[in-house]
């Protein structure tokens, strides 16, 4: 019964609610390899074995929002934070693009020092320099008006994960964030007409199969360009510090499904897989991620931009992680892809 619910999926892009929780309930060994492999045969169908790289600028460690789960929240009290300006960005731009990155992603805490003039002065200055190169934001939950802006100074995506698409468990894990307005950003940024990727935390704790279930049919609704799937990873200053993150496994099962209900979407491999197992990122390519995100960021603040614990690659220049990334793609039966790396179905 797997095999042909796994076939159906593969075949149609589409399931049933029970389908899909049948599958969860008992997919054991063969269904997952099996499951692994339809959705290889599907980013091979759609995107080959190309894996597209980014080059994570992780700009302000700043946050007004008080996620419970994420280690830099306003209530930590003991985050080093900093800031980058605009030349220190430009300067990560800069050694980014020598190493052949095309798209930059722009990611911080919701920082009100950022004014929507400074994104838009930032956008626009990265965007004269490079012309052949991709921007992604992803600062957080905005206004219409405000994504309007930064879509109009040259901003190409927006990532906004919904972090979980149950109502009560979001409730439960943001303080001063609604699901609603959530939610809403998405569809405004699809409006305004960014490429948009949402995506969703593995494990994360009371978490249950039906919650993981409305992240999927959520997705397929939205239609997103992009979807981020990690591990939830405790961090030891939140009220999550003792509890177990999200399994490698389960997480794996997830971008897999992904790839089959969204067979277009560009999904990565993330570093937070890489963060809970030594090849998470490997395994993620070979269930259907076609893109990764090394990190751009000035090696002195890597550290200090900590959502959870152990994050990989805090000490390692932006060139060794460019190596060790294609290395260990090639080393898996991939190859790397430098281009912008549009979603192939999307039209601006
Ligand atoms: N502020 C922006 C936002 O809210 O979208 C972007 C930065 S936010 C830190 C980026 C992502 O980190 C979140 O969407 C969340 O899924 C992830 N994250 C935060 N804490 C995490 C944790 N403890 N484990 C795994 N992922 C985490
Ligand atoms: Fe950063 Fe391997 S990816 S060192």
């Amino acid at each position: 019964t797997i095999k042909k619910l796994i076939n159906k999926l593969y075949k149609s892009n589409e399931l049933e609610w029970e389908e899909l929780l049948y599958i969860l309930n008992h997919i054991g060994e063969y269904g997952k390899e099996y499951l692994i492999q339809k959705a290889h045969e599907t980013r091979m169908k759609v995107y080959g074995d190309r894996v597209f790289m980014r080059g994570l600028i992780e700009f302000t460690n700043y946050c007004k929002k008080g996620c419970i789960y994420c280690g830099i929240g306003a209530f930590n009290k003991n985050v080093d934070r900093y800031r980058l300006g605009l030349e220190e960005i430009l300067l990560c731009c800069d050694e980014g693009y020598k190493l052949g990155y095309r798209t930059f992603v722009l990611q911080g805490g919701e920082d009100n020092f950022y004014s929507d003039d400074k994104i838009e002065e930032i956008i626009e200055e990265i965007k004269n320099r490079y012309k052949d190169t991709a921007i992604t934001l992803s600062i957080g939950e905005k206004s219409y008006e405000s994504y309007e802006k930064y879509f109009n100074a040259g901003v190409d995506r927006y990532l906004l994960r919904h972090e979980t698409a149950s109502k009560e468990l979001f409730e439960k894990i943001h303080t001063n964030s609604n699901y609603e307005n959530r939610i809403q950003c998405l569809w405004n940024l699809k409006k305004i007409g960014y490429q948009v990727g949402a995506g969703f935390m593995v494990g994360i704790p009371t978490q249950t199969k039906e919650d993981l279930i409305k992240d999927i049919f959520f997705l397929k609704e939205l239609d997103p360009e992009m979807v981020g799937i990690g591990p939830f990873i405790p961090h030891k200053d939140t009220v999550f510090h003792n509890e177990e993150g999200g399994t490698l496994e389960d997480t794996i099962i997830m971008l897999a499904l992904l790839r089959l209900f969204l067979p277009y979407v560009l999904l990565p491999a993330t570093t937070a897989l890489g963060t809970i197992h030594p090849f998470g990122r490997e395994q993620g390519i070979k269930a259907g991620a076609n893109v990764v995100m090394p990190n751009l960021s000035p090696i002195g603040v890597r550290e200090k931009y900590s959502l959870y614990n152990g994050k990989i690659c805090t000490g390692d220049e932006a060139a060794e992680c460019r190596g060790c990334i294609q290395n260990r793609i090639e080393k898996a039966g991939f190859s790397v892809d430098m281009s912008r790396g549009d979603n192939i179905k999307w039209r601006r």
